[in-house]
């Protein structure tokens, strides 16, 4: 927490176009300066910065804020680390909010033990550039291996000298507290006798970063000469206050702004693939080093983007840890895919080996969608097998079926099914006996999920206009004839704990998510239905279809037999525009509302959103708008990044509807 007054102070402070020109070269142009957008890909210079303003916007992507905004989004930071490094770069002094004496004393263990790896990793970038031993051995390993300079660099690479003590004797004679030393796991205490020495004595050194670049833990590597018969080739720094393994990915923090640049990750296994793979021109990598992989890294690369290729050796070992674990990754909503390198090669050499347009080239070529990669496996491996073969469809039955979206899950059906040579309906059996077996935890997880990410802002109503009433009617007239048709029936059991189940019903999950979110339909004739309805529902009646079909007013009634007929069925309209196939399952029901509701919401953000960019650009006209521009921004910035969580959800891409 940091107080308003330092907020405004750094927010005073912060130049614009200072702050963006750490990250993108910028050329002036009459007022104002304009560059390159590292948000998205371009040629042309569309991102502007205005000084006058302190603001920048891009006119191709429409992202736009002030310097917090632009480090957060070019960072990936939270606002509290934003703000922090904007008062590092402007020295101003952060007062932060008291703490208990206990989180003072975490936090200032963490901070101990941060400012600590900090000197070592200087020290061992010293030991390998300033020394006789560092240079002949330590910084010799990394050229013999083929790393340049500038990798070296980037990932802050290093040596640790062979005497027993060095680092130990080094920090303490600095002044560092030996229980940080330990805490670090820099140095080993051996408790009989009180002897400390150095963990990582004549190793290369690999710092492991956090997503700010602060070193949370290191690696280290035995030279060549002794790797063989040794098996701990790598020494990891200890769990600690600060390092949890499994939470943290080797490059993430070299890594991240390619990661969202290009909106796609590449996993590997450990520390030199990271490295080769980087200095052929693929940075948007990241090793979960050696270990396998857990939701908390899966989660921790959701944060920037959800499509991630899994590269792994081609060795029998190598298609056996890509099979394992790769259903985790599709329950989190990620694209994955699959590229399998010729046996015998890992990351690290096959990089190194060939040139970095060969290594596209590759990639492009090989790059497998998980689930077909594994059916075509599997079914190499069964022949004819009927028993292996039984055993291939619950495998992939297994996989399909921990993927989140329906409208994936179909196209996974129909492409197996063919590879498989069975009836896709058998699958979609199979599959609906697994879904309905998750659904109550499923429907409890996701709503968990989505109320915590879509907490702000809340959609505005707005004044519905003629041609605001043209893009809502579809959907409003979805939402009815789910509610007549279906309104009554059990969508779900809500059970929580020992508490008795509650049955929800269609109608009181749609009304509820309406009012919730203070939507109010804009076609006079649904506005009319839907207060019928609701009406009906506050007095605990149970509308049925004739209640509207056979209603005295005659628009109702009109209104209510088209949405019955046939031949006007609006969600097979919804679906057939946006060229999507529907599967037969019977548990769709409550996606199908989703995406009704989802939809409703993107059309209505999507109209602030416009109204945001006209105003502004009004604004831009007017003298002394700067504070008005600046918040409209912020509005603007905070409305995107629901809409585009809205979209994830949706299964959908921002860029093809924007
Ligand atoms: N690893 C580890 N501890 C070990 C062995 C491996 O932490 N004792 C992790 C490291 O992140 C390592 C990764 O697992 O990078 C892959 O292991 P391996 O293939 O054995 O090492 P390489 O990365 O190939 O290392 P090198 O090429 O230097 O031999
Ligand atoms: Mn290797």
């Amino acid at each position: 927490m940091i107080d308003q007054e330092t907020v405004n102070r750094i927010i005073d402070a912060a130049n614009i176009v200072e702050v963006v020109s750490d990250f993108v070269s910028l050329k002036k142009s009459g007022n104002n300066y304009f560059g390159c957008c590292p948000f998205h890909n371009e040629k042309t210079a569309s991102f502007s910065v205005s000084p006058a303003k302190n603001i920048f916007y891009c006119f191709g992507c429409h992202k736009g804020g002030n310097a917090v905004n632009f480090i957060m989004e070019h960072e990936q930071m939270a606002y509290v680390e934003a703000l922090k490094y904007l008062a590092q770069k402007y020295h101003i002094e952060v007062k932060e909010k008291e703490f208990t004496p206990e989180e003072q004393e975490r936090h200032d263990d963490r901070e101990s033990m941060m400012v600590l790896n900090e000197f070592a990793k200087n020290t061992f970038i010293r030991n390998m550039t300033e020394t006789d031993e560092g240079r002949a051995i330590g910084y010799k390993y990394f050229k013999e291996r083929g790393f340049n300079e500038e990798t070296i660099k980037t990932y802050e690479l290093g040596y640790s000298l062979s005497e027993r003590k060095a680092f130990t004797d080094l920090a303490l004679k600095s002044g560092y507290q030996q229980k940080y030393l330990v805490s670090t796991g820099l140095s080993i205490l051996k408790e009989e006798d009180g002897y400390i020495f150095d963990r990582f004595s004549n190793r290369v050194m690999f710092p492991i970063h956090n997503l700010t670049g602060k070193v949370i833990g290191f690696g280290g590597r035995v030279l060549d000469a002794r790797t063989k018969g040794v098996n701990v080739k790598y020494m990891n720094s200890p769990q600690s206050e600060i390092y949890d393994k499994s939470r943290s990915l080797y490059g993430i923090y070299q890594a991240k702004a390619t990661i969202v640049k290009n909106d796609k990750c590449f996993l590997v296994e450990g520390y030199t693939d990271v490295l080769s793979m980087h200095q052929s021109g693929i940075t948007n990598v990241v090793a979960s080093n050696g270990t396998a992989l857990t939701t908390e890294q899966i989660r921790l690369i959701r944060k920037f983007t959800s499509n991630i290729t899994v590269l792994y050796d081609g060795d029998s070992a190598g298609i056996k840890a890509a099979l394992r674990g790769i259903d985790m990754i599709l329950a989190e909503e990620m694209n994955v895919k699959v590229l399998l390198l010729p046996d015998g090669e890992d990351p690290d050499s096959f990089a190194r080996n060939h040139s970095s347009s060969e290594l596209e080239d590759f990639i492009d070529k090989n790059e497998t969608d998980f689930i077909l990669f594994k059916t075509k496996l599997l079914l190499n491996d069964a022949g004819n097998d009927p028993v292996k073969l039984s055993g291939l469809v619950n495998a992939i039955v297994d996989s399909i079926s921990v993927v989140p979206d329906s409208i994936k899950r179909a196209f996974y059906v129909k492409e197996c099914a063919e590879l498989m040579n069975i009836d896709e309906k058998l699958i979609h059996r199979e599959i609906n006996k697994r879904l309905r077996k998750r659904r109550e935890q499923w429907y409890d997880d996701e709503k968990k999920e989505a109320e915590q990410a879509v907490k702000t802002p809340i959609v505005k109503t707005f004044n519905p206009q003629q041609e605001t009433v043209k893009r809502f009617r579809e959907y409003e007239e979805e939402l009815l004839s789910l509610l007549i048709k279906h309104g009554n029936e059990v969508l779900f059991i809500l059970a929580k704990g020992d508490e008795p189940s509650v049955d929800v019903s269609v109608a009181q999950y749609i009304i509820k998510e309406l009012t919730d979110n203070n939507i109010e339909f804009s076609v006079p004739i649904c506005r009319k239905v839907l207060e019928m309805y609701t009406e009906a529902v506050s007095k605990a009646e149970k509308p049925d279809v004739t209640k509207f079909t056979l209603c005295a007013d005659a628009e109702v009634s009109q209104f209510a037999v088209g949405l019955l007929m046939p031949k006007n069925e609006v969600s097979k309209k919804l679906w057939d525009k946006r060229n999507r196939y529907i599967p037969p399952e019977e548990s769709r029901m409550k996606e199908v509302i989703d995406r009704a509701l989802i939809g409703y919401k993107l059309e209505l953000m999507q109209q602030t959103l416009e109204e945001i960019q006209k105003r502004l650009n009004e604004l831009q006209k007017e003298p002394d708008s700067d504070l008005k521009i600046s918040e409209l921004m912020n509005e603007y910035v905070a409305y995107m990044n629901y809409y585009k969580h809205l979209n994830k959800y949706l299964g959908r891409t921002l860029t093809n509807k924007r």
